[in-house]
């Protein structure tokens, strides 16, 4: 075994906390449990267990996170040495922390971001919070099921360019890969056409942790060029939720970019992290390295769950079409995204009666999909999926026998963004007022509106408001199961707009 295999075989973050734990500390301190089941930590054990209540250390403990070679600082080694990367930072506020923090680090780089139009309002918030001047390239998009996948290294190139014609020449970019539906775009390929413009290259692999653990997964981003890389290790990669990671890449970049994430990590991060989800940080790095016979395992059943989807011609699995797309360079197995048109009802309706009748929950659905989602050290009981999914269809069946089928072909496909007429700090901060949907077409919005799922932002502060858009959201918010994040009422009946955008945009 290698030095670096042994070195991985450590738990050094877990193993100080458990020492702590073990040690019976008198805790006159935060957290005020006392990290004492039987005094003040009563409540929290008959509920989670004792080891939670025990475990729950505060920061800025010598033996623990004090100091240059502290267990935490050996784990964090650790944990960037197993993705890849030169620098890793543990995040207890998800992967949505790790974009607003990329966002305030590259605006060290330049004011100017082109950002991927299917950016998660995380990024988005983090540009507006941060004062970066966006761009917007859009990705591929599947009509048929209204969903966003990547771009190819020619986008890219293509939309730095007319940036660059336009004098507006862009110091970072920002793309998401894999999409929620598992298409994963070559990363590779768009950091060398990040690099050979001079900007920084953030990946958002938020929905794939996992990659660069097992020989039939794609590569880690940061061993592919990536300069950042969101990591929501929670999503697949084992760890409880709310943990991720930014990971630094060792690129050209990186000494520009250490110190500007480092800084912008402070401000982003709470001052009392949690152990628990610290620690569960390390542990999901020990197990996903030592994995490989388990991350096999799933691959394997969810390569069994597609061939069974397959064999029910009520249902198609929507990956197996991905070569249509020419930024799909990969699919991740992990992602099993499914069809379900053919039943005569929403994918929002599937996903419903399989957690209301059945318990059984799906990651997301659209009107003509549903997405499962398997974790990498998981073992979902495929039986069961399938045996939900077949009653499911066939109450579907029924409900068409009876006439009770509906039509989703007329789902609003994804709106194209309207002209960016002020900056969105400027127009977030700006006098603002609540008007009727019908005022607000040709108005500048002072929100961010991004409809679940899949939660990619439609409108952003600054941008103006299309009728193209309002009919999209206005769609998303009737659905059954959709709903738009950031919306100044359910409905999306009213706008918040910009009172007077040419003099906030002087005073901005
Ligand atoms: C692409 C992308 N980035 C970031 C996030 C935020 O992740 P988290 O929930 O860990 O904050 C999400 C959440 O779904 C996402 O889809």
């Amino acid at each position: 075994m290698s030095n670096a295999e042994n070195r991985q075989d450590r738990l050094p973050y877990v193993d100080a906390v458990r020492r702590l734990a073990a040690s019976k500390p008198l805790q006159a301190m935060v957290p005020g449990h006392g990290g004492d089941p039987d005094r003040g930590g009563r409540h929290l054990a008959d509920i989670y267990g004792e080891a939670v209540v025990r475990m729950d250390a505060p920061l800025m403990l010598e033996g623990i996170d004090l100091g240059d070679d502290s267990p935490m600082v050996e784990a964090l080694e650790l944990a960037a040495e197993a993705w890849g990367a030169r620098r890793a930072w543990w995040l207890t506020n998800g992967a949505s922390q790790g974009n607003r923090t990329a966002a305030f680090a590259v605006r060290g780089l330049g004011e100017r971001v082109l950002m991927q139009r299917s950016s998660h309002s995380s990024f988005s918030d983090g540009v507006l919070l941060a004062g970066l001047i966006p761009a917007f390239v859009s990705p591929n998009v599947d009509h048929v099921h209204g969903i966003a996948h990547g771009l190819t290294p020619q986008m890219l190139e293509d939309a730095l360019r007319t940036e660059i014609e336009a004098g507006r020449a862009v110091q970072s970019i920002y793309v998401v890969s894999p999409s929620y539906f598992g298409s994963t775009a070559d990363v590779a390929g768009l950091a060398a056409v990040a690099h050979a413009h001079d900007a920084a290259l953030i990946v958002d692999n938020a929905w794939a942790a996992h990659y660069g653990f097992h020989p039939e997964l794609p590569e880690s981003p940061a061993r592919l060029g990536a300069d950042l890389v969101i990591s929501s290790t929670h999503k697949l990669a084992g760890s409880l939720t709310q943990s991720a990671m930014l990971l630094l890449g060792d690129t050209e970049f990186a000494e520009r970019l250490e110190p500007l994430v480092a800084r912008a990590y402070t401000m982003t991060s709470s001052t009392s992290a949690s152990s628990i989800l610290m620690g569960s940080l390390d542990a999901a790095r020990h197990a996903l390295v030592h994995g490989t016979e388990t991350i096999g395992a799933s691959i394997r059943r969810a390569e069994e769950f597609r061939e069974r989807l397959r064999a029910d011609e009520r249902f198609s699995v929507i990956s197996d079409e991905f070569d249509e797309f020419p930024d799909i360079i990969a699919t991740d197995p992990l992602h099993v995204p499914i069809d379900v048109s053919r039943l005569g009802q929403s994918g929002h309706w599937v996903r419903d009666r399989a957690s209301a009748e059945h318990g059984v929950y799906f990651e997301m659905s659209t009107a003509t999909s549903i997405v499962a989602i398997l974790g990498a050290l998981a073992s979902p009981d495929l039986d069961r999926l399938m045996a939900v999914l077949t009653a499911v269809a066939d109450e579907a069946d029924e409900l068409r026998a009876a006439g009770k089928a509906s039509d989703q072909s007329g789902f609003p496909q994804l709106p194209d963004a309207g002209t960016l007429r002020m900056l969105p700090r400027s127009a977030f901060f700006a006098e603002s007022v609540l008007v009727t949907a019908h005022q607000a077409i040709g108005q500048v919005s002072a929100d961010t509106l991004a409809a679940y799922p899949p939660g990619i932002p439609n409108l952003v502060p600054g941008e103006e408001i299309t009728e193209e858009t309002v009919s999209f959201l206005q769609a998303v918010a009737a659905s059954p199961t959709g709903y738009v994040r950031g919306a100044a009422d359910p409905m999306v009946a009213t706008f918040r707009v910009v009172r007077d955008p040419i003099s906030a945009a002087q005073a901005g």
